[in-house]
């Protein structure tokens, strides 16, 4: 079975995550939405009641039964993937996020899942640190207007919800994930800029389907 992955990174409302599920879909990739694991420690942190800023309070994660299926989250066996987008949740996982305790954790099960055969996986770290021998390596960016823009446009619920105070929480997550001590949201020194600022997702998916197809007979060549 052939081994080969794409490392996607970059901060809130770039287009990972949608760009991620369209590509890995259309390549038969597996995905792997490491957000979406941080975001259901929170959840459980959130539900348990722990004081968030103790990394002690976070073993929990020792008997935590986290498992990421068909672009849903289980917990303990239970579908999570629509809570762990709340605002709650949202506020919180920086924070919870920034622990190295809970990051040995998360990057032992994600470099677990990306063993075997074809995977795509999309977070702020995945590049430099859970990946570096990526096949393929992305780094996708935006404007904080644009990012907050595409957001709000994903709500459902728009009464009440102002695009100034969205750019201002991304902000503010982006100002945290990227100066942490652990880890941090960073470009790989190796991997591809993309601004997709003034691009469509369909225009960035083809992009990255174009780079991985080409990537993917590169390696082929050399393997035989
Ligand atoms: O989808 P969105 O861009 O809002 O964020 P996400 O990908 O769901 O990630 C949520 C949070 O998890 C980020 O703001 C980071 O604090 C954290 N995270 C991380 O620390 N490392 C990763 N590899 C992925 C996410």
């Amino acid at each position: 079975m052939m081994n080969f992955q794409v490392a996607i990174d970059g901060p809130a409302g770039s287009g990972k995550s949608s760009v991620s599920k369209i590509v890995s879909k259309a390549l038969g990739f597996k995905h792997i939405d490491t957000g979406a694991m941080y975001r259901a420690v929170t959840l459980e942190a959130l539900k348990r009641k722990i004081d968030l800023n103790d990394e002690h309070a976070y073993s929990f994660l020792n008997e935590l039964d986290l498992r990421l299926e068909h672009e849903k989250i289980y917990l303990n066996g239970q579908d999570v993937s629509k809570k762990i987008r709340s605002l709650e949740v949202t506020r919180n996982v920086s924070l919870v996020s920034s622990h190295k305790f809970v990051r040995e954790k998360m990057i032992e099960l994600q470099k677990n899942i990306a063993l075997k055969g074809c995977v795509l996986m999309d977070g702020r770290d995945i590049g430099y640190n859970v990946l570096p021998n990526a096949n393929i390596k992305i780094f996708l960016t935006a404007s904080s207007e644009k990012r907050a823009l595409r957001r709000y446009m994903e709500l459902e619920e728009k009464e009440n919800v102002n695009i100034k105070d969205i750019q201002k929480e991304i902000e503010l997550r982006d100002y945290m994930d990227s100066n942490r001590k652990i880890n941090p949201l960073k470009k790989a020194s190796d991997a591809i800029l993309l601004d997709t600022t003034d691009l469509s997702i369909d225009e960035v998916c083809d992009c990255i389907i174009k780079l991985i197809k080409d990537g993917m007979e590169n390696a082929k060549r050399c393997n035989e």
